[in-house]
């Protein structure tokens, strides 16, 4: 009898072994995490979309090396149902080939986002991109479009954004000069700061306005935003996207300027934005930051260090760097943190650090350090 009963246990036990892998049931910040296939998800400055109960999650596909803080093989795409438990898709925007293409294995692809837009039934992809051998030069924001989900996704275009229009925020004075400008360099610029002039807003008017660091927001209303550090790093910008997602409005507005913020990522909470960025330091982790406004473009005051812990934690943001928040299906005020703790002498070992959002009397959101945590911890 005993034998039988310890048989049927081990039945029901392996139920939960898929394909010779074991589910896991929880988040374990920075460890390695194992896909359906059992290899280390690979997909690091990522985002998150949730479409009809499955949740999609985009990533810069890194290879071993330093190499791998370049692009050279796209965006890996992984699903899952319950967040834990992800299936490896592939790759849904690969680097191209052909020397002449902008997107060309070498190029710099990172901070993928995704949204769907309702009306075009498209998904719509932007990312942070630089030019293959120029660095962080060219600050453009690149497009690419599938129908479905896990693509292929088709490069549309790069672009550096909001050619030839003023922020919604600017100075009626600095509205000037543009031409000029150009050959202006910054230490001309006397009185005030460079920043509260609008240098680097007057350098690109022409040409289109540097984005870095991004991630994108579909608002209530259907509207999305794009959110990229601007200026040289010192600004961001709040830039409103078309009603298909694919092109910019040209409305936007500075936000915290001469603030040097990166890593954008944002939630909303009972009506109010509140924005999770990161000082500029590389890839080495500095102290998280935390701003809130009551409309998406702004104005954002800055609030306290959202983290808390030990010094330590609290200079490192828990040595990791955000890149997303992500909305829990069917939870109240259910929000995850997703940040990257990068290894950048080798790439595809970054880590993630997924930790959920807790909010205080005030309904300010912080964050605590969890070395594992499932989703009981949401009421
Ligand atoms: C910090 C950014 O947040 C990353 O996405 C990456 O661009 C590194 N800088 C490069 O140093």
């Amino acid at each position: 009898m005993k034998t039988i009963f310890n048989t049927l246990i081990l039945a029901l036990l392996s139920l939960s072994f898929l394909g010779g892998k074991e589910k896991s049931i929880c988040i374990k910040p920075g460890e390695i995490w194992p896909d359906n296939k059992g290899v280390h998800i690979n997909a690091h400055g990522g985002g998150i979309l949730e479409l009809n109960g499955t949740y999609y999650w985009y990533g810069e596909h890194k290879i071993e090396g330093d190499a791998g803080n370049t692009a050279q093989v796209g965006v890996h795409c992984y699903t899952s149902k319950d967040l834990i438990n992800w299936k490896d898709k592939g790759i849904a925007l690969a680097v191209d080939n052909d020397s002449t293409s902008l997107l060309v294995k070498g190029c710099i692809i990172e901070r993928p986002k995704v949204i769907y837009n309702k009306k075009t039934k498209k998904f719509v992809m932007w990312f942070h991109h630089e030019l293959k051998g120029k660095g962080y030069d060219a600050a453009l924001t690149g497009l690419a479009i599938s129908d479905k989900p896990t693509g292929p996704f088709k490069y549309i275009k790069s672009l550096n954004p909001n050619k030839g229009n003023w922020p919604l925020n600017f100075s009626e004075e600095f509205k000037t000069d543009t031409a000029t400008m150009t050959n202006i360099k910054p230490k001309s610029e006397q009185g005030k700061t460079i920043i509260e002039r609008g240098y680097y807003v007057r350098r690109d008017f022409n040409k289109g306005q540097m984005a870095r660091d991004m991630t994108l927001l579909v608002d209530d209303d259907g509207k999305a935003y794009h959110i990229h550090s601007s200026e040289s790093n010192q600004t961001l910008h709040f830039a409103e996207l078309t009603d298909d997602y694919t092109d910019f409005t040209g409305r936007y507005t500075r936000v915290l300027p001469g603030e040097s913020n990166e890593a954008p990522a944002i939630l909303k909470h009972k009506g109010k934005y509140y924005l999770f960025t990161s000082g500029c330091t590389g890839w080495d982790p500095n102290p998280g930051r935390l701003a809130v406004a009551d409309n998406i473009m702004g104005p954002y005051t800055s609030l306290a260090n959202p983290t808390r812990g030990t010094e330590k934690q609290m200079k490192t943001t828990f040595q990791s760097q955000s890149t997303y928040i992500i909305k829990v299906n069917g939870k109240k005020d259910a929000y995850i943190f997703m940040a990257d703790r990068w290894i950048p002498k080798n790439a595809i070992d970054g880590r993630y650090i997924w930790l959920p959002i807790k909010f205080d009397n005030n309904d300010i959101p912080y964050l605590e350090w969890m070395d594992e945590w499932d989703f009981s911890v949401f009421k």
